[in-house]
């Protein structure tokens, strides 16, 4: 817990609630939103609900909620964009688990979609997890103007797409060690690219100045650095304790750098992304809080 979160009385609960909090609104949001099939299709529905609706933290639209914060938004705006957003997260890992990709039998702490189910609706689940997350977004309940539900809907295709999810897991699969340029690319596509869709989300619907635009999207690229530098961190030290996954990371920012210094790398990101937010003064508050508090495992 940082200084500045006691000085305020922000405290670890207070920080716990409000993710919790988030995470209640999106689920609930989220199963109003996801299809229920009576016929055989059902298989798939379910199979969408088992994913999309699991124990996950729901760190992306919390943030996409708490950037919206920043600003004055309808909220009915941020968190169909933000079930959007989870949509495409929750098929990422369930194609990641995959056979064909990392192979992981269990996620969550349950049994992973192609465990739950078998592989061909693991497929299908994810597919249509990904429309369904561009069908939200084109509804005219996200907004009542087209072109913001365009632009909604054409960052987020980015992010998804080539030049940012898909093509970091394309690098993720290639395994291209010894360079770092190459690992901070996967990083910045892989995990990056959606992490910062949800300060996207904000930008979109508040038009700020260009100078908080830019704190807000350099925030997000340290967040989403961050995030990924933790991750590969806490796989190493938990394959250490020989809970190994059947295919470890071939290429990552511990593989490069070894654990230390990429928790050298975490502990200055999470300092940057506090100074990023001074543009915003108080009212970033919980945003500043809770990233440095996601970012302390
Ligand atoms: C896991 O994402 C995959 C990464 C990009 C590191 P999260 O850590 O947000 O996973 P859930 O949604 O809480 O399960
Ligand atoms: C998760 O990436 C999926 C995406 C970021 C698309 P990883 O394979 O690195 O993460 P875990 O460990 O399975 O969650
Ligand atoms: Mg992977
Ligand atoms: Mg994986």
């Amino acid at each position: 817990m940082s200084q500045s979160a006691q000085d305020l009385g922000i405290g670890r609960e207070a920080l716990e609630r409000r993710l919790s909090d988030a995470s209640d609104l999106v689920t609930v949001a989220l199963d109003a939103l996801l299809p229920r099939a009576d016929g055989p299709e059902q298989r798939l529905t379910e199979a969408m609900r088992y994913a999309a609706l699991g124990p996950g933290r729901r760190l992306r639209p919390f943030f996409a909620l708490e950037a919206a914060k920043l600003f004055d938004i309808e909220e009915r705006s941020v968190l169909r964009a933000a079930c959007a957003l989870e949509c495409i997260h929750a098929y990422s890992l369930v194609h990641d688990d995959l056979p064909a990709m990392d192979d992981d039998d269990y996620r969550r702490g349950r049994p992973a979609v192609h465990r739950a189910y078998d592989e061909a609706t693991a497929l299908l689940a994810g597919d249509a997890l990904q429309s369904f997350a561009f069908e939200i977004l084109a509804h005219p309940d996200t907004h009542d103007e087209a072109e913001v539900r365009i632009e909604l809907t054409r960052r987020l295709a980015r992010a998804a797409g080539a030049q940012g999810l898909a093509g970091g897991q394309m690098i993720d699969i290639l395994g291209i060690k010894d360079d770092p340029g190459v690992v901070l690319r996967m990083q910045r596509l892989k995990t990056g690219a959606l992490i910062g869709y949800a300060f996207e989300i904000a930008v979109i619907l508040a038009q700020p100045s260009d100078a908080k635009r830019q704190a807000l999207l350099s925030f997000a690229q340290d967040l989403g650095l961050a995030y990924q530098i933790l991750d590969d961190v806490t796989d190493a030290e938990a394959d250490r304790r020989k809970t190994s996954k059947k295919r470890p990371a071939k290429a990552n920012f511990v593989t490069l750098m070894g654990v230390d210094e990429a928790r050298a790398r975490l502990s200055m990101l999470r300092e940057q992304c506090r100074a990023h937010l001074d543009i915003f003064g108080a009212r970033a508050t919980y945003l500043r809080e809770s990233a440095d508090f996601v970012l302390d495992r």
